[in-house]
């Protein structure tokens, strides 16, 4: 085992040592977070056993039901790197405002932002949720930051990532220099590389999207699903799969291992609420892997990781997967639709009905 594979923390240093300048506080951070998740792993893992599945009996600032393993997991991730003094502040989407770090620890020179558990809909029904994380600069190293500090395109990543909690833990990452795999081997609680500088493979077999919005979306994502639908007759001229895990991680890891895209587009249910996944902890990171593994991630109008945010829980449609796709996705949203027939196929051929206008 040793002797086969590179462990995670090796990977690290022999990254470091391209970057004469770096201090190793970042590796020392991304270690901290794979800890994090390495904790998450086993308790997610004993599930029943451990006495932690179902509802903590809360709603987060997100309106969400908080499980018990949410809130664990947010724990395992706020004390596994606030000590080090590598990080000068913190926000999860557990937490209504960014954590300040207690007065003994040292003000570092990055933020963290994270979703500890994502998914988390999905544990007591044993299907794979995930933690999702991206790391960037403090404008102020050495200091509290203000809230605004964390208000940083997704351009601005020094790191992005994910871990999996499915049959097997794989903790996905990128520092800009590709995105690369590490599987959690349980019996020495060591991350080993398992697929390097991945590649989305340029096929698309398959979409996902959570069709029971359907009457929700805008014209440009009616469109392109009817024309998936449509299939081997329809304009693609081929048939497609459509798939929905409702765990954003499980739908960017099937994405970067076998192609497709993921569409959670803006809808009209609330004015309030544009899209559904948060910027700074969910989209981001996602967005910025998937460009380095040669794919595209959009709001359908604009690239993700170009988007100024406004608040630190705020929410943006995402799209991403194969750039083909997501370019003729976006293609779709940036037409003029008030000469269109929105619902070419509906009503005849579709699946879907379309809605009364
Ligand atoms: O954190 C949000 C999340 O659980 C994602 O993991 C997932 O992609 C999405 O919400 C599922 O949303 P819905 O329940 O609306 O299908
Ligand atoms: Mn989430």
């Amino acid at each position: 085992m040793l002797a086969d594979h590179t462990t995670l923390v090796q990977f690290l240093i022999e990254e470091r040592r391209r970057h004469p300048g770096a201090s190793g506080d970042l590796n020392a951070l991304i270690l901290d977070v794979a800890l994090a998740c390495k904790a998450i792993a086993n308790r997610v893992a004993c599930g029943a056993l451990a006495g932690v599945l179902g509802s903590a009996g809360h709603t987060n600032v997100q309106g969400e039901t908080q499980q018990k393993l949410d809130l664990l997991a947010n724990d395992y991730f706020l004390h596994a790197t606030e000590w080090s003094g590598h990080v000068a502040g913190m926000v999860s989407e557990e937490l209504d405002e960014p954590y300040l770090l207690p007065a003994e620890f040292p003000r570092g020179k990055y933020l963290l932002v994270f979703d500890p558990l994502d998914g988390s809909s999905n544990i007591d029904v044993n299907v794979s949720v995930g933690s999702i994380f991206s790391i960037l600069r403090a404008p102020n190293p050495g200091a509290d930051p203000a809230p605004e500090d964390f208000l940083q395109p997704g351009t601005e990543q020094v790191c992005g990532g994910y871990a999996i909690y499915g049959p097997s833990t794989i903790l996905v990452l990128t520092v800009g220099t590709g995105v690369h795999a590490f599987t959690l081997d349980p019996t020495l609680g060591e991350f080993f590389l398992t697929r390097e500088n991945i590649q989305i493979p340029a096929t698309t077999g398959e979409f996902a999207i959570n069709a029971s919005n359907q009457r929700f979306w805008e014209p440009a994502v009616q469109r392109y699903v009817q024309e998936c639908l449509a299939g081997k007759s329809g304009p693609r001229g081929r048939d497609f799969n459509m798939r929905w895990v409702a765990s954003l991680v499980a739908e960017t890891h099937r994405i970067l291992t076998r192609g497709g895209v993921f569409l959670y587009p803006q809808d009209s249910r609330d004015p309030a609420k544009p899209g559904k996944l948060r910027l700074l902890y969910e989209t981001n990171p996602m967005a910025f892997l998937i460009e380095q593994a040669g794919g595209a991630a959009t709001t359908g109008r604009r690239r993700m990781l170009e988007v100024e945010p406004e608040k630190v829980h705020q929410r943006v449609p995402f799209i991403f997967g194969v750039r083909e796709e997501v370019e003729l996705i976006e293609s779709y949203h940036n037409e003029i639709h008030e000469n269109l027939d929105p619902w070419p196929l509906y009503g005849t051929r579709g699946l879907f009905r379309a809605p009364a206008s």
